[in-house]
């Protein structure tokens, strides 16, 4: 028996458990794609406070996934390198981009509830555990995306893009 199939018999990741974190992985680069593609697009616009919003944000879920791919290789377990094809490269305007990124948020959150459920029901703990940061950054995550949108909308469209530019910088300006 090689190294890698007795690392495998070892691990406490059930095939289940590691499909799904897997699978997460490739949510995780996804996402991160399209926040390039945002921060890309509004750059191009002029938009340069959004377009640092969304370049860190972009940065910040390649670092979910690798958070991800960290903890399978640790549990003795193989982590998958994900592909990320098709991304949104052209958007309408803002505005659209804001609620194209709340709707990702909230199907993000989504996923990581169904992963902790069934790490729950398989009795992995462990994971379960580990899934509980994820939880607490949806919060945030999903937090300002909706931000954005309530910026724009209060800032009334654009007759005021350059002021929401800025505030939206704002919103990052503690990392
Ligand atoms: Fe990694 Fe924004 O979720």
């Amino acid at each position: 028996m090689n190294t890698a199939t007795i690392l495998r018999q070892k691990t406490y990741l059930q095939d289940s458990v590691l499909d799904t974190l897997n699978k997460q992985m490739g949510v995780e680069a996804r996402s991160s794609a399209i926040y390039l593609s945002m921060s890309a697009w509004c750059y191009a616009q002029g938009l340069r406070g959004c377009g640092e919003f969304f370049r860190k944000q972009a940065h910040e879920e390649r670092e979910h996934m690798m958070k991800i791919f960290n903890y399978i290789v640790e549990a003795g377990a193989l982590a998958v390198s994900p592909e990320v094809t098709n991304v949104e490269r052209t958007f309408d305007d803002l505005r659209s981009i804001f609620v194209m990124a709340l709707d990702q948020e909230i199907e993000i959150t989504e996923n990581f509830n169904k992963m902790t459920e069934l790490c729950q029901k398989n009795r992995d703990f462990q994971t379960a555990r580990f899934l509980q940061w994820y939880l607490d950054e949806q919060r945030e995550e999903e937090w300002q995306a909706r931000r954005c949108i309530e910026i724009f909308d209060l800032m009334n469209a654009k007759d005021a893009l350059y002021d929401i530019d800025r505030e939206i910088h704002n919103l990052k300006k503690k990392d």
